[in-house]
């Protein structure tokens, strides 16, 4: 089984065409898309139109119940004018997704982590610039109760892939559309793939015109997320 996983869109349309390219290009069984999907300054309806053309299983992101409902804690600009652009099936499209997903008994997937799609899971992004890796203790923790071998999470736009000591295998592909603390601007995905010996991780990142996508952000008033596109060292306040 071959499984192409893509998450943190945040309605970056370059990115995604980007990325969308590079997968047209293999075969893959599944395609699951772990949230945030519209939630950005570029093109968040371009990114809805496309993503429920993809025939990717979905899940919805922080960000995503932020556009659906605006008056939540933690929605900001960026939520709104995502929201404001969306047409009505689209809004119904996001308002419909769960938090979490399985495709069998083998795989399980979430934003944050199972039980909180804002909690950072593999990392810890939230030191502005720099970011922590937990150890094994502290990211085992969250996988508890989780019977599934491979385990994917997304929200903190890292790519990492590690391995808890009884074998499970826990995945973040990383954004697509916005690169925060690493210092790249690619369009990150992942690929992963059962073979004879276990489950193998491919971590992706795809060149792609970077400048449109920030001269989008920043024509719709977002001159943080232009700059934080181009080169990809933002943290996460330039999210906001
Ligand atoms: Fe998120």
């Amino acid at each position: 089984m071959r499984i192409a996983v893509i998450s943190d869109v945040h309605g970056n349309v370059p990115a995604l065409d980007a990325v969308l390219a590079d997968m047209a290009r293999q075969q893959f069984d599944a395609v699951l898309c772990l949230g945030d999907h519209v939630s950005g300054p570029m093109d968040p309806a371009g990114a809805a139109e496309r993503i429920m053309a993809s025939g990717a299983v979905s899940i919805r992101g922080n960000h995503d119940r932020w556009v659906v409902d605006t008056s939540l804690r933690g929605a900001g600009a960026v939520d709104r004018l995502a929201r404001e652009t969306l047409n009505e099936a689209q809004l119904a499209w996001l308002s419909g997704l769960l938090p979490t997903t399985t495709l069998g008994d083998e795989l399980f997937a979430c934003h944050g982590t199972p039980t909180d799609d804002e909690t950072p899971w593999l990392d810890n992004f939230y030191n502005g610039r720099s970011s922590v890796l937990p150890g094994e203790a502290e990211v085992a923790i969250h996988a508890a109760g989780i019977g599934a071998e491979v385990i994917l999470c997304g929200h903190t736009h890292i790519a990492r892939t590690l391995r808890l000591s009884d074998g499970r295998l826990l995945v973040n592909p990383g954004s697509v559309g916005m690169q925060l603390v690493r210092g790249t601007p690619d369009a990150h995905y992942a690929v992963i793939e059962k073979r004879q010996a276990g489950w193998q991780t491919a971590l992706i990142g795809v060149p792609y015109d970077t400048e449109a996508a920030a001269r989008m952000a920043e024509a719709n008033g977002f001159p943080g997320w232009g700059e934080a596109i181009r080169y990809g060292w933002a943290g996460p306040d330039a999210l906001g």
